[in-house]
This record gives C-alpha cells, structure tokens and sequence, in this order.
C-alpha cells in the first residue's frame, strides 16, 4: 500500500534532535498495521474522546464507549485514571478489537498526580531544574502505576502578562529559564527510555503563540513579531523537543489570524519538516471543531481537513475527525497519505512506550496502594516547596521568625488545603495537603489564627479580631493573595489587586504598626505596590501542594534559607503589562525624569516592583574575580565565564547565580539584559565556590530574515544575584559572523561548580 509505504520510509529517515529514530521492528509494525486497517479504524486511532471529566474521571466509559473501542474507533483516552479500570479497558482494546491497537490513556499530570507539589510557576521560582526533574519523576510514578502513559505537560508558555490566569502553568518571563524548565520537566517525566520502568509520555504545550494572547485574555489571539515568536516564543518548545518530548498540543489560539490547529507552515513546516519532530501531535480540547469559530472553516468537514493538513493527528475531545474526516477524504483523497501519516505518529508513539510488546506495562494495581503520597514523595514534594518560596524584603531582620515569638496568623489563605494544592489537581486530595496554619501549630506554642477576610468575600467583620490579634502578638504572618481559583485556565483578571476583603484586612493590620510579615499565596503575580512598600518583611509563596505548610514553617523558621527567585516580575499595576527586564532599550530610554520624553507612564513608576530573577536570602554573598578564559572567540566557539561566590553570611544559605547577557551594538536592537545561565548552590557561612558557565556564540545569536544571525562584536555579560542585582561586568568578542539553526535560548549553558 503505497501510504503505507512512504510513511515507513518518513519513519526511517533519521530525524535531527535526541528522539531514536524508530527501530526497523517499529517501522515494520506499522507498515504492516497501516496496511491491515480501514479508513475508520485509521481515523479511530486519531480519535481521543474524554473517558470523563476532570472532576469525574472515567464517568463516560459506559456500554457505548466500549463498543466504540470494539471498532477499532478510539486511539487514546483522556480524564481517564485507576490501573485496574484501565487494564479492563486496555483489554477490550487489546483482546476484543479486530486488530489489537492498544490504547493510550492521558490526563492532565501539571504538578503532579496525587502528590501535589508546587504549581508549575513556584517550580520555575526554584530556578532548580534537578527539583523539578525530581518532582516530575515521582509523578511519572504515580501517573504510571495508575494504568496512565501520557501527561499534558510540560507547558512551556512564556508569559509577559500575569492578567493570563494561565501563568501559573509555566515557567513565566523567560525563554532561557522556560528551556530549562521544559527539558527537566520532559526528562523527569520519560526518562531517556520511554520503554522503561515508571515512565509517561510528555506533551509540549501549547505550540504557537498561546502566552502571547492578547491583553493577557484567555483563548485570545496573539500578534507578535517573527523575532519575538522565534527568540521569545519558540525556544522552550525546541528545547522540549530536543529533550525527546514524545508528544506536542497545538494551541487554541491564532497568531495573527491563523489559528494554531491550521497553521500548516508552524506544524507541519516548522516542528515537523525543520525541527524533525515525529511524534504526536494532539490537538487542544475541541479546538478543531473551533476552527469554524474562528472563521476559517465553514463546515466540521472543512476543520478536519484544515488541521490534517497543519499537521494534527489526534483530534483531543471534538470528535470531528471521527464524525467528518471520511467525507472530508470522500472529497478530496490527497487526504489520505496524510491520515497515514498522523496514525504513523501514533503507532509509533505506542510502539515507543512498549505497548505492542505489553499492553499492560502500565498499571500496578498492588503499587498503586503504596507509592501514592508516600514519605519519599512527600519528601520530594517538600524540598521543592521550600526552594520555590521567594522572599522580597527583610527590613530589620525580621525572618526568620524567633521560635518563642507570640505569633498572630492572619488570613484565610492560611489555613486553605483546597488552594494549596492549585488547580489542575489530577487525582490530588486537599486532606493530603497540610496548610501553614497546621504547620505553625505543630511547631510553635503561641499562635493566635485569626481569618480576617478572605479572598472571596467582601464581609469585613472579622477584621477588627485581626487588628486585636496583631496588636497582641510579637508579629504577624498576614497571608493573603489569590486562591487556587484566581489563576488558571480561563482565569484571566484586568485587575491584579488583592481579591476581596483582603486589602482593606491587610491596610489595618499594617495600620497596628506592629511587625507584619506579607505572605503573598497565588499562582500569579499580583500588583500590590503599596502593601509590599509598607510591610517590612515580605514573601510570595505561590501554591505550594501538599507540603506547602511544614515548607513555609521551614522558612519562617529559619530552618532553611530562601533562595527562590521571581520568574516573572511583580508588577505596579495591570496598566503597566505586559511588561518584562528583557525589553529593548528604545530610543528614549525610560527616564526617571517625567520632563523628559522617555518610554514610561507618567502616573506609574518605570518597571515592577521586583523584577524577574529577585530573591533575598537569610546569608550574604560577595561576588568577585569574575574571568573569562579568551577575549575573543569564533561563531562556533565557546567562552568559560568563571565567578568565585563567598557566604558572607551567618547561616548556610543557597544563591542563585545568574549569567546574563547584551550585545550592545547589533543590525537589530537587542534586548537590554537576556539570561543565559543560572546555578543554585549551597553554601555554608564563609565557603566559596567557583562557578563556571561555558557559553557558546550561538546563545548570542538573534533571528533575522529567517536565520539565526551571530555577528561579529562585542557581547557584554553581567553576573549577579537577580537581573536587577549585577555583581560584576565583563565582555568578549566574536571575531567573525557566523549562522546558527537553533534557537538561542534553547541551548542550555553548562555550568561547573569547583
Ligand atoms: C487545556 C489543555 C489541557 C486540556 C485537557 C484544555 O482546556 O487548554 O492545557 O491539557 O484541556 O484537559
């Protein structure tokens, strides 16, 4: 069959980046399926209904779906969970359909299955890709032995706009930082052998410009430069995809008028023909059927056939290629290579996951008793609460807090298990989460809970109990911000203000004069100037999972050093976004001076309140002899960039070192600073350690017409404790220009520590 045969000879054709090519038995698998199966039973694979709801998995398998499976008619499952429900469902895949294709079960894993850890956002604040590796690893575990193979995560969005609610779900500002994030996320999640032990499929999402939506609305179009879309955009999707990524979502969105899910050239032109990708490509949920909302398809047939040809296999939740693919090949058969095509993608992707050697490698009915919040997930799950806290400000010393102090707790955050464990919860359960409130109670002896207000209420009743208890206590913990609702999908918010009551509590417990710690919770930054201005001490602390309490009192306490670092910054106020520390200089560069004409609001002050990369610690570090091993490298060389940092402090404490970079003089402006490495490390009072970054000319390179330029010039690097915290300059030279295929902050600084 000649589709049959292209697609296996596609299939063979080494591709560029770390996914095995498939072997010769996988190519011959799929041959021999593609030319056993009908135009339904191809179009069946490419089907993924959802076996349930969020909230109710598996409630839509009924007698229908199971005939449905019988056919040959689905390819995959989503909202699906539990490893002897899905060995009863992989049965009749596998023993009572015609051919035998097994399933592929997918849910939503975003911070874990049942072990909830950080949302993704307080994961990116850690800036430790080996935490989020370890975190995505335990819930690959728990995901696996519940029958699952394939999560919809990472998401790698960058998002300069928190009035999305969905920057909670990345890793916020920075392309560089969203790279990182994307290959330890991918790598957690499937290990360099998808065939192995304990592993899911990751998926990429969401490929386009979702982060770019307009005004920060949710589904909203996105208008942006071809350098923004490939230096900004792009880069974490290309690293998701080096890293092996098995699977990539289109976005719901259009870029300019196209949407996503039938923008043939970024799908099919870009991730398939340039990048190499052949694994799966899903699309989002309905987003197909949306494709006549849009106003590019008249008719479900006409949307089938768009996305086909962009490059999207499986149709997520719609159910259109299943209802109208067929009469959209009765009118027009070049259809058809295609939809081999797509089905190639995912019997290969079934084959890489070893499912036609064991359908039931996934799924450990007994481990699935054991392993679900175990200590060591708990463990894991902790350690990465306690990196991801950020503290803002410490006037005074006031953190950590002494163990005999009488402590007001004030807020309904505080004791709130449902927000801790965010929104996207998989199979999480609040009971499993233990809150600060709980925390604090179990390690301190004065502490007086007062909720005040909440962030869902307007009732200012119980704010003069506040008031009473903070003029009572020694200090006060006054935690407020978003709950797990606020931020989102869908979650969009003009206003980035305290929801509810909680300004008006927070106003007249700082009123009190009393020591006041600002715990800030919520899964996006907020805009609140003023309050961070007159707390002396401050924290934003996200949503933490299930070990959001013992990791907060951890803090608090001073039982460990904070050494989070903001991902995004904290803005003045929504009228300022989007906003971000990598911007162009202008040619009015903003001015402190409103007589002058700058680039600025003259009823706002110029930038956040803290900027992406700020984080404070309980130690000091001094940051000297910063060298480089040449002064002068070619396009294709690499420079080593070598910092001693020294604890200057009392306590052992880890830093964040940061490399950032400008090239001051270029054919197109340049970005005023780009990070382009980073390292956490411990230190105890007095060490020094050597931190070295090896940066290769192709992390300077920028996109133009089409290319990935490095030119000949000066590049000018900044090493420092945040983007606004520069310790020590240097600079070096590429002597030629040179071109480079691959996105600049794609590619990962290796960084030595001696
Ligand atoms: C979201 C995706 C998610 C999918 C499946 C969609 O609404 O945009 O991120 O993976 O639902 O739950």
């Amino acid at each position: 069959m000649a589709g049959g045969f292209a697609l296996a000879t596609t299939l063979l054709t080494p591709r560029p980046g770390r996914a095995a090519p498939p072997t010769a038995a996988h190519a011959q698998r799929i041959k021999t399926l593609l030319a056993r199966m009908t135009l339904d039973e191809k179009i069946g694979q490419m089907h993924q209904p959802a076996g349930g709801r969020q909230k109710a998995l598996n409630s839509k398998i009924d007698a229908a779906a199971l005939d449905l499976v019988r056919q040959g008619g689905v390819g995959s499952y989503l909202h699906v969970a539990g490893a002897q429900f899905l060995r009863d469902l992989q049965k009749v895949a596998v023993e009572e359909s015609r051919l035998k294709i097994p399933l592929l079960f997918a849910i939503d894993v975003i911070h874990g299955f049942r072990t909830l850890y950080p949302v993704p956002l307080a994961m990116a604040a850690t800036f430790d890709p080996e935490a989020y590796r370890a975190c995505a690893r335990m819930a690959a575990v728990e995901t696996s032995v519940s029958g699952l193979h394939w999560t919809f995560a990472p998401m790698v969005d960058v998002a300069r706009d928190p009035r999305w609610g969905r920057v909670v779900e990345g890793a916020g500002e920075d392309p560089y930082l969203g790279s990182a994030m994307a290959v330890a996320q991918t790598e957690g999640f499937q290990t360099k052998d998808l065939a192995g032990r304990d592993t899911v499929l990751a998926c990429v999402k969401h490929f386009g410009a979702y982060g770019a939506v307009a005004g920060g609305r949710d589904y909203d179009s996105a208008d942006l430069s071809e350098r923004t879309l490939n230096e900004v955009v792009m880069p974490a999707f290309h690293a998701g995809k080096t890293a092996g990524a098995g699977s990539f979502m289109t976005a719901f969105n259009d870029i300019g008028g196209v949407p996503t899910t039938a923008n043939a050239a970024l799908v099919r032109g870009q991730l398939r023909d340039k990048w190499g990708f052949d694994g799966i490509v899903v699309s989002d949920w309905n987003a197909i059927a949306e494709l006549i909302a849009h106003g590019v398809a008249e008719t479900p047939a006409q949307a089938a056939a768009l996305a086909l040809k962009a490059g999207v296999d499986m149709d997520m939740a719609g159910g259109v290629y299943a209802a109208h693919l067929k009469s959209a090949v009765a009118e027009d058969p070049s259809l058809l290579p295609l939809i081999d095509q797509a089905v190639g993608h995912i019997l290969l992707t079934k084959a890489r996951l070893g499912l036609f050697d064991d359908p039931y490698r996934f799924g450990d009915v007994a481990r699935e008793k054991t392993v679900m919040v175990s200590a060591p997930h708990r463990a894991i799950a902790r350690d990465a609460a306690r990196k991801a806290v950020v503290l803002l400000k410490n006037d005074g010393a006031l953190l950590p807090l002494a163990k005999t102090a009488k402590v007001a707790v004030v807020g309904a955050l505080a004791d709130d298990a449902r927000s801790a464990i965010g929104s996207w919860k998989a199979r999480g359960e609040e009971t499993d989460a233990v809150t600060l409130l709980a925390a604090l109670k179990t390690r301190l002896s004065g502490v007086t809970y007062v909720p005040g207000a909440a962030p869902r209420s307007d009732d200012l009743s119980g704010v003069a109990a506040a008031v009473e208890a903070a003029k009572a206590a020694d200090v006060t913990l006054l935690v407020v911000g978003e709950d797990f609702d606020h931020s989102a999908e869908s979650r969009s918010r003009a206003d980035l203000s305290l929801p509810g009551g909680q300004k008006a509590l927070a106003d007249a417990v700082l009123a009190t004069g009393k020591p006041v710690v600002l715990v800030v919770m919520g899964g996006r930054p907020l805009a609140i100037p003023d309050l961070l201005a007159k707390a002396p001490a401050s924290l934003m602390t996200w949503l933490l999972g299930v070990e959001s309490g013992p990791a907060l009192a951890d803090i608090l306490l001073g039982e460990a050093s904070p050494a989070g670092r903001l991902p995004m910054g904290l803005p003045r106020d929504a009228g300022g976004l989007p906003e971000t520390y990598a911007h162009y200089p202008t040619g009015r560069p903003a001015n402190p001076d409103l007589a002058q004409d700058t680039a600025r609001y003259h009823d706002l002050d110029i930038g956040p309140v803290y900027p992406f990369g700020h984080g404070l610690s309980y130690a000091s570090f001094a940051y000297s002899d910063l060298t480089l091993d040449k002064a002068t490298i070619g396009p294709n060389d690499t420079v080593s960039v070598t910092v001693a940092v020294t604890n200057t402090g009392k306590v052992a404490a880890d830093e964040v070192v940061q490399l950032y970079m400008r090239d001051p003089l270029a054919a197109v402006a340049r970005p005023v600073k780009e990070l382009r490495g980073f390292r956490r490390l411990a230190l105890k009072p007095g060490e020094t350690r050597r931190v070295t970054f090896k940066l290769a000319a192709r992390q300077c390179a920028f996109w133009e017409a089409g290319r990935w330029r490095i030119q000949k010039g000066k590049i000018e690097l900044m090493v420092g404790a945040s983007s606004d915290d520069i310790r020590a300059r240097a600079a070096f030279a590429i002597s030629v220009d040179g071109w480079s295929d691959t996105p600049a902050a794609a590619l990962l600084t290796p960084v030595t520590v001696a």
